[in-house]
């Protein structure tokens, strides 16, 4: 009777793990391949360029990207490089942490659920910046484009 309720125990184990596996389970853009930037990565490239001109379903970019930007230092010219970016809700919960790379980019082909819109964050050494505006799409470099909109910056 113990021994029973002891594989019991363990298949309902079992069961949890494999749940808690599937929800983490998220979905990509591109078959699958998973492309978000981490701390320390040099593969990305054209700093402070819209991404999302070639990281697109058509463009010419490896990888559909549904968030890219990068990140200055309070000069809004140098590169911020392995600080945090942050999504949150509109009720106030982080949806989304990315690290930015070395080269101060950031990005992901994760499908984003935008919902009535996300507030980004970026966390640097010293404090977090949070935008006011929530947004819709995450093209971040398009309109912190260094002339409409100043670069995304951090302390
Ligand atoms: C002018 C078009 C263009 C722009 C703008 C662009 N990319 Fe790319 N990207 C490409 C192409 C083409 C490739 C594949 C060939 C290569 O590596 O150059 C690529 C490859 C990459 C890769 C490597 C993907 C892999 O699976 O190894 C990363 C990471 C990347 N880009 C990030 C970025 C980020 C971040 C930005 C914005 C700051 C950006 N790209 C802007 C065209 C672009
Ligand atoms: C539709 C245009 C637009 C898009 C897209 C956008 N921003 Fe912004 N962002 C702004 C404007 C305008 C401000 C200044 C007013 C405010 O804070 O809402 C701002 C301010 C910020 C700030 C606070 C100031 C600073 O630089 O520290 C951060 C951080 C930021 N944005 C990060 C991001 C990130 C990360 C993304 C991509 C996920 C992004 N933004 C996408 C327009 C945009």
């Amino acid at each position: 009777m113990i021994y029973k309720n002891k594989i019991g125990v363990l298949i309902l184990s079992l069961l949890v793990l494999f749940c808690v596996g599937c929800e983490n389970d998220y979905d990509y853009y591109d078959d699958d391949e998973i492309i978000i930037s981490q701390f320390g990565d040099d593969e990305s490239h054209k700093t402070g360029q819209n991404c999302m001109d070639c990281h697109t379903v058509d463009g010419s970019g490896e990888g559909q990207f549904s968030i890219a930007g990068t990140i200055y230092h309070e000069d809004q010219i140098t590169p911020y490089e392995n600080v945090t970016v942050k999504l949150y809700s509109q009720a106030d919960i982080v949806e989304i942490i990315l690290e930015v790379d070395a080269n101060g980019n950031f990005y992901t082909n994760e499908i984003v659920d935008w919902g009535d819109g996300l507030f980004p964050s970026v966390l640097g050494e010293t404090e977090e910046q949070k935008m006011i505006q929530s947004v819709n799409n995450g093209a971040c470099n398009e309109c912190h484009d260094g002339t409409t909109t100043p670069r995304i910056f951090s302390n």
